[in-house]
């Protein structure tokens, strides 16, 4: 019988990700982006999905990272760049897959220019503020989604 192919997940995390751990530790906790994603390949692991985690600092790789590769779903942790950017916003928008937006902090908390997010109108929702469960809830978000599309 033919396998049905693994629905894949991309999760993109944006500049100064590499840091956490040591990066502001009294907004962004202790844990670092290793943690996280170990977490993340067994929670996709245990429901059979394909993930593919990349971080990265340049905006151009994370454009030809959202239109350049395949998926199904992606979880994008824009950092700075949900602020600022208009091409990462365009590239969710050209490649036109379901997406959510995570931020371990609340944005809406912080200092006035992070209230301001230049994807949170084109993805299907936005997790912010629980820390590295914003990804883990994305992660099950998207596993729910992909089953009942
Ligand atoms: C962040 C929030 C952004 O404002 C900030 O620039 C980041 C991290 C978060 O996960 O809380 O780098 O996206």
């Amino acid at each position: 019988m033919k396998q049905k192919t693994k629905n894949k997940i991309l999760v993109l995390h944006g500049p100064n990700l590499h840091l956490l751990g040591k990066r502001e530790p009294d907004i962004y906790g202790r844990f670092t982006l290793t943690d996280i994603n170990k977490e993340l390949k067994k929670q996709a692991q245990k429901n059979n999905l394909a993930i593919s985690i990349v971080q990265s600092n340049s905006e151009s790789v994370i454009v030809d990272k959202i239109t350049k590769t395949k998926y199904d779903f992606l979880i994008i942790n824009p950092a700075a760049y949900t602020h600022t950017s208009v091409a990462v916003r365009d590239a969710i928008l050209g490649a036109d897959k379901p997406t959510i937006e995570v931020h371990l902090s609340n944005i809406y908390k912080r200092e006035e220019f992070r209230k301001k997010s230049l994807v949170s109108d084109v993805v299907l929702g936005v997790i912010t503020g629980l820390g590295p469960n914003s990804y883990f809830l994305a992660l099950d978000a998207s596993i729910r989604f992909l089953k009942h599309r």
